[in-house]
């Protein structure tokens, strides 16, 4: 460290965007290392509208860890922070900044605090995958300032321990959540399916229904249905090992009709697994419910599918149309069921160059 100054302050500042599950993750098999119970398939979503940006700042001036976010300070005592910290201070390499004069050696990081501000551009807790980008920026903010060596899905694994679908957010495109076999959990991380320009075509719109926090977080919502759910054991085992390779093919071949089909049917089995768990949790609401009639009626009415639905712990809908059409037409159907001055939505978000790049700074 400068021998001479406690003044200085290093700092990098990220922006990670959110990814949606088309396959869904929901249970841990364990809860410490979050450890799921099954693969699952996401789309990182446009950081213009869906995004976190955290700037880490190190300095021998600060006394603690301290975090804020969206200009609140928050705890950093739980230990899903204190994961990541640790995981990440762990891999911390020298860092040399010639202008400020400043040297940290890999030894030094152990005794120097962080300060963390974190920002999202959307809705907290809403069942927007809020954690997910918040983790996955925290964690390669804090890769990039310790200058960490490993590559995005080896700090997908540490991100994991954060939030379960975090690990997703480190890649843009298609990504896949390895469940892995590991009791560690070293071999359960994220893997890169494709990157955003593979499929293009697709346009993702987001009726926010309710930009509320949700009552059921899905931490809490998880752990009762692996206590209670029998269909999820169902589900892990016989129905998602299968859709998985499916989703992958669709993917790959760039195959609408699969991809909304497998896509919708995984998110109607997520909210039936809720159902099934006792006491039942019901993240949708009427609004939701109607958007999905709307969507299958007008994909039946068509000779080929046009908009894939998806829901995941709250009642707002993500809504994937396969190109730029199918999205106008869809905004023209959500504006007519659901006229701006009407209370069943929020707002829209519509995500124009839908599909992101990787994690970045
Ligand atoms: C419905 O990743 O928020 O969005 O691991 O407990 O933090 P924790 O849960 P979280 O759960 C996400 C559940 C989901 C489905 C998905 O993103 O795959």
């Amino acid at each position: 460290m400068a021998e001479d100054s406690q003044n200085w302050v290093l700092m990098v500042t990220a922006q990670t965007p959110t990814n949606i599950a088309v396959i869904k993750y929901w249970g841990k098999r364990d809860e410490t290392l979050i450890l799921p119970v099954n693969d699952s398939i996401s789309v990182t979503l446009d950081p213009n509208h869906l995004c976190t940006t955290t700037t880490v700042a190190v300095s021998p001036a600060f006394n603690q860890d301290r975090m804020w976010l969206n200009g609140k300070e928050i705890s950093l005592s739980g230990g899903r922070f204190q994961s990541c910290l640790r995981e990440i201070r762990a891999r911390a390499c020298d860092v040399e900044d010639t202008k400020k004069g400043v040297k940290i050696t890999k030894e030094d990081w152990s005794k120097l605090h962080v300060h963390i501000a974190s920002y999202n551009n959307f809705p907290t807790a809403a069942g927007l995958a809020s954690s997910a980008a918040g983790f996955a920026c925290l964690v390669y903010a804090l890769g990039k300032l310790m200058n960490v060596k490993e590559d995005n899905s080896q700090l997908s694994a540490i991100a994991r321990q954060g939030s379960g679908s975090a690990c997703r957010s480190l890649f843009g495109g298609f990504v896949k959540w390895i469940m892995g076999k590991e009791e560690n959990g070293s071999d359960s991380l994220a893997v890169q399916l494709a990157d955003e320009k593979h499929w293009d075509d697709l346009v993702i719109v987001i009726a926010v229904v309710s930009s509320r926090q949700k009552e059921t977080s899905s931490t809490s919502g998880m752990r009762e249905t692996v206590e209670t759910s029998l269909l999820l054991q169902h589900r892990a085992k016989e129905v998602v090992p299968k859709r998985i390779l499916q989703m992958e093919e669709a993917i790959r071949n760039r195959d609408f009709a699969s991809f909304s089909q497998l896509t919708c049917t995984d998110s109607n089995q997520f909210h039936a697994v809720c159902l099934d768990t006792s006491p039942p949790i019901f993240y949708m609401n009427d609004t939701s419910h109607r958007i999905i009639s709307i969507v299958e009626k007008w994909n039946r009415s068509e000779e080929a599918p046009q908009v894939a639905y998806t829901f995941d712990a709250g009642p707002n809908a993500v809504l994937i149309a396969r190109n730029r059409k199918a999205a106008t037409i869809l905004i023209q159907k959500l504006l007519y069921y659901f006229p701006p001055n009407s209370d069943d939505l929020d707002s829209y978000i519509i995500g124009d160059k839908s599909i992101a790049k990787d994690a970045g700074i």
